[in-house]
């Protein structure tokens, strides 16, 4: 049923009509149709803005491409919020009211092509839009401008879709280049002939030290950062106005690479070629067990790369980890630069507290790699207790329990006015809010498969609309007891097209993750009880991660220690804003003193596969022990030192850190050449490694060889091979091995008479 030209003329002269305006970034029609495939349906669509109008609200919207081609437009309704302290993504639903008749061409070419690729057949009802093909001539919308030092942010009239701005390719090896927020683009890029990242491939040395200091929280989800200004921390917004930038990094359909929102709004179409959650993967080895584990949850392509850590391979690329985490400093480097109006050369970055000793190396590469000086690295929970307490003259005892998209940590610390010292620390980088969709996701495909017989999981796109409208879901019952999980047309069966339609109530949420919220409590008694510390002798929990908006944590937190968790801490800034003063405090000494300790222990693989610690957990940093080691045969020229971090008595349980090689020894007979090994860690919880030749006095670095296959360790350490997944093996017999040095037991200059037992060993072989 087509309404008449003459009765949308009437109701255009409504007072309360809003005129939306949306500038494209290109000219490719093409382009808007699959950019905005996910956000619209045959009734209406999803408008991401920040900027909400009351429901009910009449809209006029009009799209139009870099060319000034107006490509949409028509007339709605709004019907749905979703506030941006509610939703990754914030907008507004539009219930679509007129059409011209170009759109509702261009609107059922999307429907059709979403329906391709979920094997669906649209069933596109046309009474329902109305016709506007006579309408008003397009009025061209004014240029997006910048003004002052705020990033530009979505408002009605100026771009405002935080989907179409390719990243700029500004090559940060180059001096700065004050990025402009939703600067025009040229139309039609076309796709770079190799994949150039725009990175900085030189030394720290080459980096300049002037400008300020920013602080940076790389999350596994969504990254923020800060700045003191006027003695004060605050957030540096994104480009579209947000305070976080999504952690995602992707190569769209025309090979132009995006990065944050941009890179989020079209995940769900273009799933194999989007990295989202690298934090989880950066800095370890392909070969790692848990690595192996999890690959093949990601729907992009994780591989292998030349040094044997984990990469990622997207668009027919391979990348590095490091790289990609680097985009995404690049980008929150280029927000900096353009808000602050001034060139960004350091920033300090945190990282969780139980990231392992390669992981914070990967992530001061990285931010090499972004044209950054890493001034420090610092612990997220420590940053948090730094945005808590910073200027208050606190003697108190905190719990910071983070709950992030990725990683748990919790930590105790001691404030006592400026002094930040942390007693214990623990957590898991493999538990997050993507283990409570997980949870969710599973319940729903469950549901679908009871339902239909189908099972939706080996379909990649279809994945994406469940994760994405999973999380909000979740997120929907952090504020509400129950709510509608709606995904319209997910398949089809006998020709019909199914729904995902379930109301979700709390109650079954919580018991989906009662175990996830029960293994962080557990965390945090085994943090306590390293200290013997009690949960009441804790003055205060401070909550930090967005997954802690949870009431179930608050309830079980409040259970647990006897009173509620403290609410002034905001959970998704409370980490940047705590590395932006940390940043600040270098510039004024004395302000702040930090005392972190060792999350992991670190050690070394003996024969056997086991795993002796030389640095403890919860030893205060920095820190320092040696041993002595010899030569085992006659004229031996190479030593090598296995490192591990973990705190299992078995290295297979534990992260490979590295090998340490000692070479071109002087020949000499067997127990004659003799080594002083000494580990240093510095206050960033940064492994160094030296070995000083007893005979000539001479003290070498050590760098991790880290190319070692599991293969290797196992022959070097004399460790069973690995079961098969049905039959026991048989024994291995295990030989003496010249690689593994014993340890003398002679007393090491710090570290105190190494390991009786090692003697015991040693005298068993
Ligand atoms: N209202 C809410 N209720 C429940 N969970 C929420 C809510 N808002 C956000 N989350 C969850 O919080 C997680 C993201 O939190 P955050 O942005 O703090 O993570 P991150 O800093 O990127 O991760 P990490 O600290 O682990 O590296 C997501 O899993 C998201 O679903
Ligand atoms: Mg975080």
């Amino acid at each position: 049923m087509k309404k008449s030209a003459t009765s949308y003329r009437r109701a255009r002269v409504s007072e309360e009509r809003i005129s939306i305006k949306i500038r494209l970034k290109y000219s490719d029609v093409s382009l808007f149709q699959r950019r905005f495939s996910p956000y619209m349906s045959q009734y209406g669509m999803f408008l991401p803005t920040r900027h909400l109008k009351n429901k009910g609200t009449p809209l006029f919207f009009e799209f139009f491409l870099a060319n000034n081609q107006r490509v949409f437009y028509g007339e709605g309704t709004v019907v749905q919020l979703y506030p941006p302290d509610r939703y990754p993504t914030a907008g507004l639903g539009i219930r679509f009211t007129a059409l011209d008749q170009r759109s509702q061409q261009l609107l059922m070419e999307i429907l059709a092509q979403q329906t391709q690729r979920s094997d669906l057949v649209p069933k596109l009802s046309p009474g329902v839009i109305q016709d506007l093909s006579d309408a008003a001539p397009a009025t061209q919308a004014p240029p997006p401008t910048a003004t002052g030092r705020q990033p530009a942010r979505a408002t009605a009239g100026t771009s405002k879709v935080p989907t179409q701005q390719p990243v700029a390719s500004s090559n940060t090896a180059q001096p700065w280049n004050v990025g402009k927020p939703n600067a025009p683009e040229t139309p039609a890029t076309p796709p770079p002939a190799a994949k150039e990242l725009p990175l900085f491939y030189g030394k720290e040395s080459e980096i300049e030290e002037t400008g300020p200091i920013i602080g940076i929280d790389l999350g596994t989800t969504n990254s923020c950062c800060a700045i003191v200004e006027g003695n004060k921390p605050h957030v540096i917004p994104s480009r579209y106005g947000y305070n976080t930038i999504p952690s995602i990094v992707a190569y769209d359909e025309r090979g132009n690479l995006l990065i944050g929102h941009p890179a989020k709004s079209q995940m769900m179409l273009n799933p194999h070629n989007t990295v989202y959650g690298s934090k989880r993967l950066v800095g370890r080895k392909y070969h790692s067990p848990i690595v192996q584990i999890i690959k093949n949850r990601f729907l992009y392509e994780i591989i292998e790369t030349e040094k044997g850590d984990s990469g990622v391979r997207i668009d027919q690329s391979n990348f590095t980890l490091q790289e990609v985490s680097a985009l995404i400093l690049t980008e929150i480097k280029e927000i900096a630069q353009s808000y602050l109006e001034q060139p960004i050369n350091r920033a300090v970055i945190s990282v969780p507290a139980y990231y392992n000793d390669n992981q914070r190396q990967a992530v001061r590469e990285a931010g090499l790699l972004a044209g950054l000086k890493v001034e420090r690295i610092v612990n997220e929970p420590t940053a948090a207790a730094l945005a808590y307490g910073f200027g208050r003259s606190l003697n108190q005892k905190l719990l910071v329990y983070d709950l992030g998209g990725g990683t748990f940590d919790a930590s105790v610390l001691q404030i006592h006015k400026d002094v930040y010292e942390v007693i214990s620390t623990g957590g898991n980088t493999f538990l997050g809010g993507v283990d409570f969709d997980s949870r969710l996701i599973d319940y729903v495909l469950d549901r679908f498969y009871e339902e239909h017989q189908i099972n939706l999981r080996h379909d990649a796109v279809k994945m994406q609309r469940i994760k994405d409208a999973v999380e909000k879901a979740k997120c929907d019952l952090s504020h509400e007891v129950k709510t509608d999980l709606i995904i319209p047309y997910i398949d089809l069966k006998d020709g019909v097209p199914l729904d995902i339609n379930l109301t979700l109530d709390r109650e079954v949420l919580n018991s989906l993750v009662q175990d996830l919220v029960e293994e962080t409590v557990r965390v945090c008694d085994a943090v306590l009880s390293a200290q013997n510390l009690k949960p009441q002798e804790i003055d205060e929990v401070i909550l930090v991660g967005g997954q802690t908006r949870m009431p179930l944590i608050h309830q079980r937190l409040t259970d647990h220690f006897g009173k509620p968790p403290h609410r002034n801490v905001h959970p998704d800034e409370a980490v940047a804003l705590g590395t932006a003063i940390l940043a600040y405090s270098f510039g004024q000494s004395g302000l702040i003193k930090l005392v972190d300790v060792l999350a992991m222990s670190i050690g070394i693989g003996l024969p056997g596969g086991r795993f002796k610690v030389i640095a403890p957990r919860n030893h205060k940093l920095p820190f320092e022990k040696s041993y002595t080691i010899s030569t085992t045969r006659d004229d031996q020229t190479e030593l090598e030192i296995v490192v591990f971090q973990g705190e299992s008595s078995n290295v297979a349980d534990n992260e490979y850190l590295g090998t340490m090689k000692l070479q071109n020894i002087q020949k000499a007979p067997r127990g004659k050449a003799k080594f002083d090994i000494t580990f240093h860690l510095n206050n960033e919880c940064i492994l160094k490694i030296t070995a000083k030749d007893l005979q000539t006095g001479l003290v070498k670095e050590l760098v991790l060889s880290t190319r070692d296959t599991p293969e290797d360790l196992r022959q070097k350490l004399e460790m069973p091979a690995p079961a098969p997944a049905e039959a026991v093996p048989p024994p291995i017999p295990t030989q003496p091995t010249s690689h593994i040095p014993p340890i003398e037991d002679t007393p090491a200059p710090s570290g105190g008479g190494v390991l009786g037992w090692i003697k015991k060993l040693l005298g068993r072989r």
